[in-house]
């Protein structure tokens, strides 16, 4: 049954309906629309629209409707109702009858829709939270076990200083925690309640809106009924949420699927999460990688769609909206499957200790190291680096790392060099050196290790 026959006296084209109805991905919506169905007889029977006995009984199906949908959100979608409101209010009648029919006084799809949509939203970011934080104990456990392990450091991708295989899983978990507190930020914003203002100017029933708000868990109710009913910031921060974070997820992919790569072969994905060729026998594809690294794309997709929707909509409602769920579900599930995801890569992975440490060792990854080296010889850093610069052409021509030249060739480039440069080449003085707070200093490592343990301990 639809909501509005009164005014047409044509039924609507076929494919218009099928245009229009929103079911098939509203019906996510269930739970919440009723639950907001509950808080509203409730708000109804208060002010004297129900009676005390009218409100239990249609408290009583719905709740009993709840238990059906948990049980099976997809029976849903056999129906051909409208939207998830409809179904939910012809489930009802069918229920209890022409009581049910007195459920909508004084509310309207628009601020329903609104409500029922945060309700879902506030009761995703939970479930979200749990697995950026799940993530960052695997990356924190990673980094534990990982300790000594050396990995080439890169800009321009070109091997630049050595790093550790810990510093780096420390630096994703850094990312997550801003990710995390985005996604706390954007939650403790969305709590607020339109239920209560109607189509776009208000309810016409005195309803106590702070009570209503309660109810539904929400810190208080919105203050103004046409922001309330066309407010969709929240769909769009929280996609926005999920756009930094697979962008975070996208970095972390794209640096395993170099790492385990032929060429570079630092590590070793579990079988669990990679896949074979069809044709190639030999393969062993970083699909789970590439399809977070792939994903990402739809997510931004997302964003941008809505930004576009969004964008200079008059107030107040606009059916335009209806599109604010397919992107805002995807983009969600999507973030939420990759974060696990990227999870299950981490266990099981192997590093190959002794390709990570010759490929920190190659690239000439200790110049700095060197023109420290003659900084502390007195030297200013200017000089020292053009000096270095020209040790290493010297190098690459003798096709030598600089570790290996003779005393006699570092003393052609400067006579301040002596024997006990060679200590200072290695890569545990290059690690030791950056020992300033954030560095790759095994204490420093050590220190950020510990504290972020403790934070996520504490969390
Ligand atoms: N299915 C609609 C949506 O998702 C519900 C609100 C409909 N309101 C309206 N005035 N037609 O936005």
């Amino acid at each position: 049954m639809a909501l509005w026959g009164g005014r047409f006296t044509q039924a609507a084209d076929t494919r218009f309906k099928q245009f229009n109805d929103s079911l098939r991905f509203d019906y996510r919506l269930a739970e919440q629309d009723i639950v907001g169905s509950v808080a509203w007889s409730r708000a109804l029977a208060k002010v004297g629209v129900l009676t005390a006995e009218e409100q239990q009984r249609l408290e009583q199906a719905l709740n009993e409707l709840k238990a059906r949908v948990v049980a099976d959100p997809e029976q849903i979608l056999q129906s051909d109702a409208e939207d998830i409101h409809s179904w939910v209010e012809g489930e009802l009648i069918a229920a209890v009858g022409d009581l049910g029919k007195k459920l909508h006084t004084g509310r309207s799809r628009n601020d329903q829709v609104a409500t029922d949509l945060k309700l879902w939203c506030k009761a995703q970011v939970p479930l979200l939270l749990e697995k950026i934080d799940a993530l960052q104990n695997q990356l924190v456990t990673v980094a534990r076990e990982q300790q000594g392990t050396v990995l080439p450091g890169y800009t321009h991708l070109q091997r630049a200083q050595p790093v550790t295989f810990s510093h780096w899983c420390l630096a994703y978990v850094e990312m997550l925690e801003r990710d995390y507190s985005r996604l706390q930020d954007a939650a403790a914003r969305l709590n607020t309640c339109p239920l209560g203002s109607g189509a776009l100017a208000g309810t016409g029933f005195p309803v106590d809106r702070h009570e209503l708000a309660k109810s539904l868990g929400f810190d208080g109710p919105t203050r103004n009924s046409l922001d309330s009913v066309s407010d969709r910031d929240h769909v769009l921060e929280l996609i926005n949420c999920a756009v930094n974070s697979m962008m975070h997820l996208s970095r972390f992919a794209e640096d395993l699927i170099f790492y385990n790569s032929g060429e570079a072969g630092f590590l070793e994905l579990s079988d669990a999460v990679t896949s074979g060729s069809s044709l190639m026998p030999q393969k062993k594809n970083p699909d789970a990688l590439e399809l977070i690294r792939g994903k990402t794309g739809r997510v931004f997709g997302a964003y941008a769609g809505m930004m576009m929707t969004l964008k200079a909509l008059p107030l107040a409602y606009n059916k335009d909206m209806q599109e604010d769920k397919e992107g805002l579900f995807d983009a969600l599930d999507t973030w939420y499957d990759c974060l696990e995801m990227a999870e299950m890569v981490l266990h099981d992975l192997k590093v190959n200790e002794d390709k990570t440490r010759e490929a920190a060792q190659g690239g000439y990854s200790n110049a700095t190291e060197m023109a420290d080296y003659l900084v502390s010889k007195g030297i200013p850093f200017r000089e020292a680096h053009h000096i270095v610069g020209a040790i290493v052409v010297h190098a690459i021509g003798k096709k030598l790392p600089m570790e290996e030249l003779p005393l006699e060739d570092f003393k052609q480039f400067s006579d301040v060099i002596e024997d006990d440069v060679y200590p200072r080449l290695t890569l545990e003085s290059s690690l030791a050196s950056r020992c300033a707070l954030g560095g790759v200093a095994p204490e420093q490592v050590e220190v950020a290790l510990t504290n972020a343990e403790q934070q996520l301990k504490a969390r």
